[in-house]
């Protein structure tokens, strides 16, 4: 888990920018950091433990700045990204030009058809299935994916479920060094609009480098889902079935039933065989 640490007071020379933070990569990729060898070390386990089609083809819908592509190739699988992000995936271009690495990277909407597979085993994590505002949007990607897989693949699909009866924001903060560089960010919550479910949501970074700093804030909105409203939005790809849950601790050991008790929650969905 990224350091938890005290938020810090805004540095009297820093200026905030709007910007989208997938603009700046690498910041992304900085703070992203620190879980990512439990994610790849989890993803792998479920490939091995959930997964009916052995096999080592991956898509990562909305893959940014690549990390976990880099990872699964490393790890001897055969990768396919996509993103929306222009910066994101020359990013990864570049990560994997670097390392003498090779995926297939497509500039593509997690909404509409993934590339043509088929693929043992596809991943989303870290709340990126809620980008999709609407039902329609949403239940198009769980399709393009379930079709995309190979009969008897998997899809971990990793998010935050929504307390309807939150009435408080939450803040959640950590910071990353890497390369001389302090990355701190804050990840701000607002309670729900339970009707129209969306949820308020702002990033802000604070980078500190060579005694400079520089302050950016994004904002957005996330489609929210209870285990309820999650259940009934996958019945309508019965292609699908819901085989564990897990969390964000990525303990492949650790499975539980998806209910509300759990606030991050990593699911794993198989494609059925028949
Ligand atoms: C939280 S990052 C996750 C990146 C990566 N999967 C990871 O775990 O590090 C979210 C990514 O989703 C991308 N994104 C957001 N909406 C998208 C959409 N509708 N289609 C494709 N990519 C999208 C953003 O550009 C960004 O790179």
């Amino acid at each position: 888990m990224p350091k938890k640490a005290q938020p810090p007071e805004a540095p009297v020379d820093a200026h905030i920018e709007a910007l989208d933070w997938y603009e700046t990569p690498h910041y992304y990729d900085i703070i992203f950091d620190p879980d990512t060898d439990a994610e790849l070390n989890f993803l792998e386990a479920a490939l091995e433990r959930y997964s009916l089609s052995p096999g080592k083809r991956v898509l990562e819908p909305a893959c940014g700045s690549g990390r976990l592509v880099q990872g699964m190739v490393e790890r001897g699988y055969a990768v396919t990204g996509t993103d929306l992000s222009k910066a994101m995936l020359k990013y990864t271009r570049a990560r994997l030009k670097d390392a003498g690495l090779k995926a297939r990277l497509v500039a593509s909407d997690m909404s509409e058809a993934p590339p043509k597979g088929p693929y043992d085993l596809a991943h989303c994590l870290v709340s990126t299935f809620k980008y999709l505002q609407t039902e329609k949007a949403a239940l198009s990607h769980l399709q393009g994916v379930c079709d995309a897989l190979a009969p008897g693949g998997i899809y971990c699909l990793g998010f935050h479920l929504t307390d309807y009866d939150i009435d408080h924001e939450d803040l959640e903060h950590w910071e990353q060094d890497r390369d001389g560089m302090k990355v701190t960010c804050s990840i701000r919550t607002w309670p729900p609009n339970a009707k129209r479910r969306l949820e308020p949501v702002r990033s802000s970074i604070t980078v500190e480098e060579n005694g400079r700093t520089r302050r950016t804030q994004t904002d957005w909105k996330f489609r929210t889902y209870n285990s309820d409203q999650f259940r009934k939005l996958l019945k309508k790809v019965p292609g699908f079935e819901l085989v564990c849950t897990h969390d964000f601790e990525y303990d492949i050991d650790e499975c539980f039933d998806l209910n509300d008790n759990q606030y991050d929650v990593l699911v794993v969905l198989r494609k059925r065989q028949t």
